[in-house]
């Protein structure tokens, strides 16, 4: 198959991670003969930067057009000064807007080899396997424009919703229920806010069109705790923007590092950007050390997902696997012993994996 991907590295470690991203994608490509071809785009600071906005038009042409899309992470301290319309973060919001991609997938699963690697206690964190649905493109982040008011001395962000763009993420958290534990988990803040409790009344008028998924409804307050003294009784948890962005990256300590988590933020009729879901980590940017595992496995689930290329990203998946098994790992992985690696090893790792597995044991011994 030829596919045309539009590559948007964006900022700080997000270059450094969409090239491992690439050529593990190219050695997917060789070993199942199928051709991608990737098309660079500017996005955030790096836009800014070179063409005074965050999120220019040919960018947004391009990723209207492409077969699917790639993000790395945006953002840093160089650009924090800029008034808000010009800051890397609205490249990115407006990206997913304009595209449409109301469903933020963020899949937290705790891989055997990192149960070290949580400060959490392992018999906690073994078996967690959890999606993470989050409603992308509404909430607070998208009410009216933000306003300081009263001589600057007060400030209004709305938090809105149609009643439709809940509809719509809940039906994808039902059916991605169905399609593992069936079991749901509502977050909402529905003590206080009007906007929950109509994403209750949703939530409840929709169960009856998914009988067999189970469903419970949790305060966010509540669900924060739980996600991690309980992790293993979630199985899909759909919230709006906010809630879902907060939540994921407290989910990431289940897995050992905010580095390993991937997301795909897609739209009905499946086209999608895929992005990790840590941003561009400045305090180590330019240091070689970041993790590129989170940016991998979102290429996986970008062939998963918008080529159905279930084998395909099955392969990096247990690639990604067995270099963690090896003992391969990057700094932000908290483990005692085996092998520390920075970004371009772990990647090289991880392609000697996909082609032949006689060699990368030989790398392993020589390593440990
Ligand atoms: P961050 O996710 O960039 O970093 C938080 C911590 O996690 C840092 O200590 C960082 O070193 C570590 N970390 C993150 N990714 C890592 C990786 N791949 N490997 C190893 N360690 C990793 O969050 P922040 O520091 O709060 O934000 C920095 C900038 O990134 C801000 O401008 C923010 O707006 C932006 N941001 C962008 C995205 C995105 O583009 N999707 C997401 C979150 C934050
Ligand atoms: C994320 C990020 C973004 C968000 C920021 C950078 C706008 O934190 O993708 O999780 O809040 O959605
Ligand atoms: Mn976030």
């Amino acid at each position: 198959m030829n596919k045309q991907i539009i590559t948007l590295p964006g900022d700080g470690v997000g270059k450094e991670i969409m090239e491992s991203a690439k050529v593990v994608l190219n050695t997917i490509a060789s070993e199942f003969g199928h051709q991608f071809t990737f098309h660079q785009h500017a996005i955030g600071g790096d836009a800014i930067d070179q063409f005074g906005t965050p999120l220019p038009e040919d960018t947004v042409k391009a990723c209207t057009h492409a077969d699917a899309v790639l993000l790395g992470a945006v953002g840093g301290p160089k650009w924090d000064i800029q008034p808000a319309h010009l800051r890397p973060e609205r490249g990115l919001l407006g990206i997913r807007k304009s595209m449409g991609l109301y469903a933020n997938l963020r899949p937290v699963k705790a891989m055997k080899p990192l149960l070290h690697a949580s400060p959490l206690k392992q018999e906690l964190v073994e078996n967690s396997d959890i999606l993470i649905v989050r409603e992308l493109t509404g909430g607070l982040y998208f009410g009216q424009p933000s306003e300081r008011r009263n001589n600057g001395k007060a400030v209004v962000d709305t938090l809105a919703y149609e009643r439709v763009e809940m509809e719509r993420i809940i039906d994808t958290a039902f059916q991605s229920a169905q399609q593992r534990r069936k079991h749901l988990t509502s977050v909402d803040k529905a003590n206080v806010l009007e906007s929950s409790r109509m994403w209750r009344e949703v939530v409840e008028e929709k169960r009856k069109d998914y009988p067999d998924v189970t469903v419970e409804h949790l305060l966010v307050d509540a669900a924060a705790m739980k996600l991690i003294t309980d992790p293993n009784r979630f199985d899909v948890m759909v919230t709006e923007n906010l809630f879902g962005d907060i939540l994921s990256d407290e989910a990431s300590v289940l897995t050992g590092s905010l580095g390993m988590l991937p997301s795909a933020s897609v739209r009905a009729d499946g086209v999608g950007l895929y992005e990790p879901v840590h941003g561009s980590a400045p305090d180590i940017a330019g240091t070689g050390v970041a993790n590129p595992l989170g940016m991998i496995l979102s290429a996986a689930m970008m062939l998963r997902h918008s080529f159905q290329m279930g084998n395909e990203a099955f392969e990096i998946e247990e690639a990604v696997q067995t270099a963690l098994e090896q003992g391969f790992h990057t700094p932000d992985l908290n483990i005692a012993g085996g092998t520390l690696v920075g970004t371009e090893e772990l990647t090289e790792i991880i392609i000697e994996n996909l082609t032949t597995k006689s060699v990368s044991n030989s790398i392993c011994s020589m390593y440990a």
